[in-house]
């Protein structure tokens, strides 16, 4: 691989330099990169698109060690998770003292929180895809490693995509695709390095020091979703995996120092590592995020684009003029239908919504009450009845939130906080099949069966241990590695790596 000089992997054409990276179109890029076959006059654009981000990112502090200092990294990183370690130990002992979520409002706010990182989380390790390329060079070995274990070896229950995807779907959270444009920028940025490895190479590794560390918010996420009845299994499974001792921020580690030149560009390469490093800390605003979500409003976007069948139960229930659906779909009902939920005493504002005269329609304490003698039991998501609770739990005057129980479906596990080894969360953890990957008749599973055996014949049938590991590598990009043959040609793929 080349390694140009850092000007010229960052020169944006004339054309474009003059437009701030933040003006592109991300949404429309990221999905375009998400393609099995990306266009490539989009790839050149995310290129684009990135050497004018990195020309931004490089005015930023730079928080690594000086170059040259190999050692300083190893100590940069321990003194990193040693802080915090003792950052959370300090949340935990808050928490205990009685004081309030850091990250979450409430679980309507979590839920949020869970679609607004998903651009960024299925995307997740895929900025590394670009190394399998160079699968036959040793010093690859640990950023390769590193890709496999986020794809879990190709066991599903361990890819970390397919445990994000199980964990939006289970909660609701889908709808992602209609984020605001700044909800891409992580996303974007990791196919954009995926697909141009070669291009930014330096900034991969820098990128991969930054993504693969110690998170205190992946700790403190895991300990409030846990908290509000959330599956926190993806989040306990970074803090384990990312550690710097023997995980992924460890393995960046020796990346770095197995893949620096020693020579005269070493200063030059280093400079590039330090911009991606950077990179990774502008593309993960997590304030940013979180802040994004206004109680409020996110409900009342909900009510206006809801759609209720007219043979639905929920047309028996009369809110002042209009049955209940005839409230939704309109942004200007919306406003309404809270004030009359309120003045009619459906729900009372600072209070239990479990506890409220809508809710009663809504589910029942006792498992032999008919489906039928709850008109509204399945008219709302998750999400939505989410955001009505927190809502109603909220005193129409200040801001304080009510002790709020939790009134949607039963969580699936809460372990007293803060939570369990990763090991054990996982056992208790409800499991669903792969959505959307696995077929559900039997001609699907026909056709599917037929997919993969024809896949482990042509990997039978290759004439080199090379044209195997291309043909695998090719089913393993982003868009591909956590579908029925990515996963299968990742296990294909790391029983010949580690041979
Ligand atoms: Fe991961
Ligand atoms: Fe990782």
């Amino acid at each position: 691989m080349t390694q140009e000089s850092a000007a010229a992997a960052y020169a944006a054409p004339t054309r474009r330099a003059a437009a701030p990276a933040s003006n592109a179109p991300l949404r429309k890029l990221y999905l375009a990169l998400s393609e099995a076959a990306p266009d490539p006059a989009a790839l050149a654009a995310a290129a684009d698109w990135l050497a004018v981000r990195l020309q931004e990112s490089a005015a930023a502090a730079s928080s690594l060690p000086a170059p040259g200092h190999g050692a300083a990294f190893t100590a940069f990183l321990a003194a990193r998770q040693d802080e915090i370690d003792e950052q959370y130990k300090q949340y935990v002992a808050e928490r205990r003292a009685g004081a309030p979520r850091r990250m979450f409002s409430g679980r309507a706010h979590a839920l949020y929180y869970l679609k607004a990182i998903a651009p960024t989380r299925l995307t997740d390790g895929a900025w590394l895809y670009g190394a399998l390329a160079r699968w036959n060079e040793p010093a690859m070995r640990p950023l390769i490693a590193t890709y496999l274990e986020e794809l879990g070896n190709g066991v599903p229950d361990k890819n970390h995509v397919v445990i994000f995807q199980q964990l939006i779907d289970a909660h609701g959270s889908n709808g992602w695709q209609r984020l605001a444009e700044h909800h891409f920028d992580g996303g974007l940025t990791q196919l954009t390095l995926a697909h141009h490895a070669e291009r930014f190479f330096p900034e991969l590794i820098g990128y991969n020091l930054g993504a693969e560390r110690a998170d205190l918010d992946a700790q403190i996420a895991a300990y409030e979703l846990n908290e509000l009845g959330i599956d926190p299994y993806y989040f306990t499974l970074h803090v384990s995996a990312d550690n710097s001792i023997t995980g992924h921020a460890s393995l960046a580690l020796d990346a770095l120092r197995s893949l620096t030149p020693n020579d005269e560009t070493t200063a030059g390469f280093l400079r590039r590592v330090d911009a991606g490093y950077r990179l990774h800390h502008l593309a993960a605003d997590n304030a940013a995020l979180l802040s994004g979500f206004a109680l409020r409003a996110e409900l009342e976007a909900a009510l206006a684009v809801k759609n209720v069948a007219l043979y639905h139960p929920a047309n028996t229930v009369r809110i002042g003029a209009r049955a209940l659906p005839e409230w939704f779909g309109d942004s200007e009902a919306a406003p309404q239908l809270l004030e009359l939920l309120e003045s009619e005493g459906w729900l009372v504002r600072g209070e239990d919504a479990a506890a409220s005269r809508l809710w009663a329609l809504i589910e029942s304490a006792d498992p032999d009450t008919p489906a039928e003698a709850l008109p509204l039991a399945s008219l709302f998501t998750e999400y939505e009845l989410a955001l009505l609770a927190d809502w109603a739990s909220t005193p129409s005057q200040g801001t304080a939130h009510a002790p709020v129980r939790l009134v949607t479906t039963p969580p699936r596990r809460i372990n007293p906080a803060p939570p369990a080894a990763p090991e054990r969360v996982r056992e208790s953890a409800e499991r669903g099949i792969i959505r959307h990957r696995f077929p559900d008749d039997e001609h699907g599973w026909e056709a599917l069966a037929n997919e993969l055996s024809l896949l482990e014949a042509r990997i039978v049938a290759s004439n080199s241990k090379e044209e195997a590991i291309a043909l695998l590598a090719a089913l393993m990009g982003p868009a591909r590695h956590h579908a029925s043959t990515g996963l299968m040609a990742t296990r294909m793929f790391s029983q010949l790596f580690s041979a």
